[in-house]
């Protein structure tokens, strides 16, 4: 029987005999003295043999090499001070083996280093297609350990703290109204019908609610077809909950207890509450999005009403049109950041660019609070203008200020690129900082300009303020996101429980009777018998547990992700299936045309 983990011994163990099973994470031979590191999920452990000290276990270890799984029986040894190891939790001690047990040997070549010794730096792909081996390392395997640490602290605090109870709702369902596409199934008993994963359990929790269970939550697996980024899997898992009688205020206070009580578990870290708030109009305003990054300023000034006007086309149309113009403020951005970078062919252009802006216009203030800046602005906008620019940037010399300018959305999306590679550039972001804030009072609906109507920013069960459901085209929704240094990792509304109300959100959004009730009857029906005011959110479990663990790609979060092109490299899905397969579901293979 195992005694101890190998990462548990100390000093206060010196003098017993422990069993270890584990892999040897390293073997070294100093003269004749074999040294073995043995790792399991906790840690690694000093095994020392010698044929004079050991005689018993010594054939045994000198035939050992890395990645061998091995029992051990030893005694626990206080190092000799030369040989202390203040790196390693346990390098106070070592294991001197009484016995060492081959449990099973490596047969092929290891495709990488496991050992955390060798800080051999693996390809992405390498890691995903041996995950297993990927796992045993250090990293992932603390990684992981922290994921497991905080499901269980959001367990024990919504069952023992606050009566929630987990249920669990289908994989194989029909299409939730969540805005990505659906990964569907086919049903081989209803030819030619499909079930969709659910991209959210959104709908059923809401029928839980009708059905008085008042308090649900579910560590729930989710799946979105959408196009993946660092911070998105198609498989992905929420911590879903959902609660019966509780006004915003009151959803909002007991899901910062629960995010403080995540934090002290897991990082031993006491946030000050309350979260800090920004409106959604706020926030898009000073940050440009909807999810800022408040670890460091550089918040964005508005002066579309000092150019409004200006004989300078682009200020004055953008204004004209509708839009803005918008400066981000660069302290010391004047010596950091050259011409070459912000003209076309410029790095700072393309990211520009790439955010939908045709330019960046500038100013530079130089020492002496001389200024530098663009033709267009030299020649048409006066010295009050300038002056007020400068006063209202609170520009002091060695400022850089970079102007957006034309579509309001095109203008946030510009600036908000640009806030963020300046921040990482210029070294402003403090990585122990833990910022997490609010974000309150998104609108209702925005305009899809694709499909020239507007459709539900979160989703059409959210519900108004009552003050605004008069007008509900510009009305504010009681939705909150939770913003966490610059990720959004959670997001829920109270919901609609009228029927009329529920309705007229339909009709804004151009969803007619007949639809709706294709598409949810079997919800709206559900209202009808009684349903309690209600609301909820959902956190992303894989993004928090990325952040919590300093991570910057949300597949170190997790055990078996999928890559950008969502293939699985460990068991390469998806694959082919056989023709009798297909046959079966009643599918037929469209071949794919050629290019
Ligand atoms: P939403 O769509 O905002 O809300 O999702 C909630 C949270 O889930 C995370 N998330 C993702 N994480 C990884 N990969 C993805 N592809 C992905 N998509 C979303 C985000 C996000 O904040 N039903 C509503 C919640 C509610 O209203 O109760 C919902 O799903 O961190």
């Amino acid at each position: 029987m195992r005694s101890h983990y190998c990462g548990q011994l100390r000093a206060k163990h010196v003098g017993e005999t422990v069993t270890l099973y584990g892999w040897v994470d390293r073997r070294r031979d100093h003269g004749g003295v074999i040294f073995l590191d043995v790792r399991d999920r906790s840690g690694i452990a000093q095994i020392v043999s010698d044929p004079e000290r050991t005689p018993d276990s010594y054939e045994a270890a000198d035939k050992l090499r890395n990645e061998y799984v091995v029992k051990i029986t030893g005694r626990v040894t206080g190092r000799p001070p030369e040989s202390l190891n203040p790196k390693l939790p346990t390098g106070e001690v070592e294991i001197y083996a009484d016995q060492i047990e081959l449990l099973n040997s490596v047969r092929k070549q290891l495709p990488f280093q496991v050992s955390t010794a060798e800080s051999e730096s693996v390809r992405e792909d390498l890691r995903l297609r041996y995950r297993y081996l990927d796992l045993r390392r250090d990293r992932m395997s603390r990684n992981l350990q922290l994921r497991h640490a905080v499901v269980k602290s959001i367990r024990r605090f919504l069952e023992d703290e606050e009566a929630f109870i987990e249920l669990e709702t289908p994989i194989l369902t029909r299409s939730t109204p969540e805005g990505a596409r659906d990964y569907l199934v086919p049903s081989r008993v209803n030819p030619g019908e499909f079930y969709a994963l659910p991209q959210s359990p959104q709908l059923f929790k809401q029928i839980l609610m009708v059905s008085g269970f008042d308090r649900y939550y579910q560590i729930a697996r989710c799946f979105r077809d959408e196009d993946l980024r660092a911070d998105r899997q198609p498989e992905f898992t929420q911590l879903d909950m959902e609660m019966s009688f509780m006004s915003q205020e009151e959803i909002l206070d007991l899901n910062e207890r629960l995010v403080c009580h995540i934090f002290k578990q897991v990082k031993g870290i006491d946030l000050p509450r309350p979260f800090p708030r920004l409106t959604y109009a706020e926030a898009m305003n000073r940050y440009g999005c909807d999810k800022p990054d408040t670890r460091y300023g550089l918040e964005l000034v508005d002066v579309s009403d000092v150019v409004a006007g200006t004989g300078f086309k682009v200020f004055a149309d953008a204004v004209k049109q509708g839009g803005i113009v918008k400066i981000l403020p660069i302290p010391g951005g004047n010596d950091a950041i050259s011409n070459v970078r912000i003209k076309p062919g410029g790095d700072l252009f393309k990211e520009a660019s790439e955010a939908g802006a045709r330019g960046l216009a500038y100013i530079r203030v130089r020492e002496g609070g001389e200024i530098d800046t663009i033709g267009a602005i030299k020649d048409n906008l006066t010295d009050e203008q300038k002056q007020e620019i400068l006063t209202r940037t609170g520009a002091q010399p060695g400022h850089l200020l970079l102007f957006g300018a034309g579509d309001t959305a095109t203008v946030n999306k510009t600036l908000d690129r640009l806030r963020q590679v300046v921040a990482k550039e210029l070294s402003l972001i403090d990585p122990d900082k833990v910022n997490l804030l609010w974000v309150v009072e998104f609108p209702m609906f925005e305009w899809n300009a694709d499909e020239k109507r507007l459709e539900a920013l979160h989703h059409p069960f959210t519900a108004p303020y009552p003050e605004d459901a008069h007008d509900l085209k510009t009305a504010r929704a009681q939705a909150y996101d939770l913003v966490y240094n610059g990720f959004e990792v959670g997001g829920g509304s109270l919901r609609i429980y009228q029927p009329d109300l529920q309705q007229q959100v339909f009709e804004t959004i151009g969803l007619s009777e007949e639809e709706a009730q294709n598409k949810f009857g079997f919800l709206l029906e559900a209202f009808e018998f009684g349903t309690p005011p209600h609301g909820g959110i959902a956190y992303g479990l894989d993004r928090l547990v990325m952040l919590l663990a300093g991570e910057e790609s949300i597949r170190d979060a997790i055990a078996f992700p999928k890559t950008q092109q969502a293939r699985c490299l460990l068991t390469n899905a998806p694959n082919d299936v056989d023709d009798k397969q297909l046959k079966e579901l009643h599918i037929a293979k469209v071949e794919k045309p050629k290019v």
